[in-house]
């Protein structure tokens, strides 16, 4: 039997509802960008990467891809807090092209709100937000999001990219994990 089975509280998203969902989003991202000439992709690694790789093949625009790690600290591994450091840093020069940061979950707001504020400051031709998970109640700094997966209620979700101590990112749908039973 699978090791995670015995703390996973229930199946948030299933498998289908997901990959349902980023073609939806894939569709109106290139129907929204279908005049841009310079449209890159940010992916905010790790936790996003499972979402670009099946996110960019719905988009039918061409695009670039570049990707940035950040670390934040200052507070457990099961929350952020508005300490937020760039541990690699893009590769592209941003000015004057457009921007989609490509996220896995917006929960209290920090990380993204850092970032918006970072890449706004190379000048780029737009600049928005695509997550897969918004965990809309948990926010603390308010986030223009352009493009939302899903809305999820406060709980602690993994798999699809996202980790639990660096685990599980490769399984295909988002479980809820029941904390106790994990031990954390
Ligand atoms: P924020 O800065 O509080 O918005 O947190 C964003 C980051 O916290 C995400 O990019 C995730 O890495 C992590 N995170 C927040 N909630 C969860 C969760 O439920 N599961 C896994 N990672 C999470
Ligand atoms: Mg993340």
């Amino acid at each position: 039997m699978e090791r995670y089975r015995s703390f996973l509280k229930k199946i948030l998203i299933p498998e289908d509802a997901l990959q349902k969902r980023i073609a939806e989003l894939g569709e109106q991202i290139s129907q929204d960008y279908q005049d841009s000439q310079q449209l890159l992709l940010v992916c905010i690694l790790r936790g996003a990467v499972m979402f670009l790789s099946d996110l960019c093949r719905h988009i039918h625009v061409p695009h670039a891809m570049d990707f940035m790690a950040i670390s934040s600290y200052g507070s457990g591994n099961r929350s952020s807090s508005g300490m937020v450091r760039i541990t690699m840093d893009l590769n592209t020069n941003i000015y004057d092209k457009d921007v989609l940061i490509v996220e896995d979950i917006v929960d209290s707001g920090n990380t993204l709100s850092y970032v918006m504020k970072l890449l706004s400051t190379r000048k780029p031709k737009s600049l928005n937000v695509c997550t897969l998970l918004n965990k809309a109640e948990r926010r603390e700094v308010e986030v223009a999001i352009r493009y939302t997966g899903f809305v999820i209620p406060n709980e602690f979700v993994f798999g699809y990219g996202l980790d639990l101590d660096e685990i599980y990112r490769n399984l295909p749908f988002i479980g809820v994990v029941d904390l106790e039973k994990y031990g954390a």
